[in-house]
């Protein structure tokens, strides 16, 4: 999409500040802009802060930011009321519970309160915005804007539009999302799961299909991604990976290999998400990592995302 507006530095507010609430906050505040943070629960929002100043100093420490940590910090506010997180935004990015009564809710306050060419975004990462916004009379410009966690780490953001979102919404938070760091693309209409969790979808079918089955186990699965096709997929996707796979690019590979891979789709099934079979998994996984250890593992994940996000600046093209 080409991105015609000009670039807004304006105050930001981030509508609950739980885990992606928090992690937005850091993308907006880390772009220069002011970042009003809003949550229902004042426990959560004071606690927001220690967390963020916390995440900023690793940030620092892989060189992945331009201004000191106590800049950066200096520009989040927690506002308690959320007429004055509102006041004189150009974006309320929504991070409340993934329910669509939940949505609604927020959503019409939202647009009560904002100034009326503020853009009114939803992280959701299931539900169509036409679902929840469809009876608000500033619904042109609502969208879905779903980051994929962290966003301040992983800068994919899905643009999603309901059917009557503007054409320049779009086109404004297409260039605010960008000028902040993000890596958006765009969908050309509604669909379930948007781009992402369908891809994910996708390979979680096959990987749990490939374990009920009894192919391989779980840590092997794993180790297909992560020592094989995720490799390069951290920076070139599926499509450009094939491309360089055969001599002669994409109709090369579909002329050797398009029969074998429709093969490999025709015999599968879709995976139920029985109980019994993710509980295998779920089991294999607890021999490797008890629950307790899962805070600390994804502490871990980060500073090895934190490490990747400084890499991939070394190399724009990734
Ligand atoms: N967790 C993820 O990996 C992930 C990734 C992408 C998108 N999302 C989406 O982001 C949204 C938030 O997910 P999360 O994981 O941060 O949830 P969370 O439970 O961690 O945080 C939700 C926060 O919203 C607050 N809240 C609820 N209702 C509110 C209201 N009316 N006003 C103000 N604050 C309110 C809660 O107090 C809570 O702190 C969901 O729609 C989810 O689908 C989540």
């Amino acid at each position: 999409m080409q991105s015609t507006a000009t670039t807004e530095r304006g105050p930001v507010a981030i509508i609950g500040a739980g885990l992606i609430g928090r992690a937005w906050a850091i993308v907006f505040a880390r772009a220069g802009h002011p970042v009003r943070l809003h949550d229902m629960d004042r426990h959560t929002m004071q606690a927001s802060h220690a967390y963020i100043e916390a995440r900023l100093h690793e940030l620092a420490d892989f060189d992945l930011l331009t201004d000191a940590p106590h800049t950066v910090l200096a520009r989040i506010t927690c506002v308690p009321d959320l007429a004055v997180a509102l006041r004189g935004v150009v974006l309320a990015q929504e991070n409340v519970r993934e329910t669509v009564e939940a949505k609604i809710e927020i959503f019409q306050r939202m647009d009560t309160l904002a100034p009326k060419e503020a853009i009114l975004a939803s992280s959701t990462s299931w539900l169509p915005a036409s679902e929840f916004t469809n009876d608000l009379p500033g619904r042109a410009r609502c969208l879905v804007a779903h980051p994929t966690n962290p966003p301040y780490l992983i800068p994919l953001v899905e643009l999603c539009p309901a059917p009557w979102t503007a054409a320049d919404v779009m086109i404004r938070a297409h260039t605010l999302y960008s000028a902040a760091g993000q890596s958006p693309v765009v969908l050309s209409r509604e669909i379930h799961g948007f781009l992402l969790n369908r891809v994910q979808a996708a390979v979680l079918n096959e990987c749990f299909k490939l374990h009920e089955d009894g192919l391989a186990s779980a840590e092997d699965i794993d180790r297909v991604l992560k020592d094989g096709l995720a490799l390069r997929w951290s920076f070139m996707g599926p499509f450009e990976t094939i491309d360089l796979n055969a001599p002669a690019g994409v109709a090369d590979y579909a002329a050797r290999y398009g029969q074998q891979n429709r093969a490999a789709v025709d015999s599968e099934h879709a995976f139920s998400w029985s109980e019994s079979a993710v509980d295998r998994v779920h089991q294999e996984r607890r021999r490797a990592l008890e629950l307790e250890g899962i805070a600390l593992r994804s502490a871990w994940r980060d500073k090895r995302l934190m490490a990747l996000a400084a890499h991939k600046r070394q190399a724009p093209d990734c």
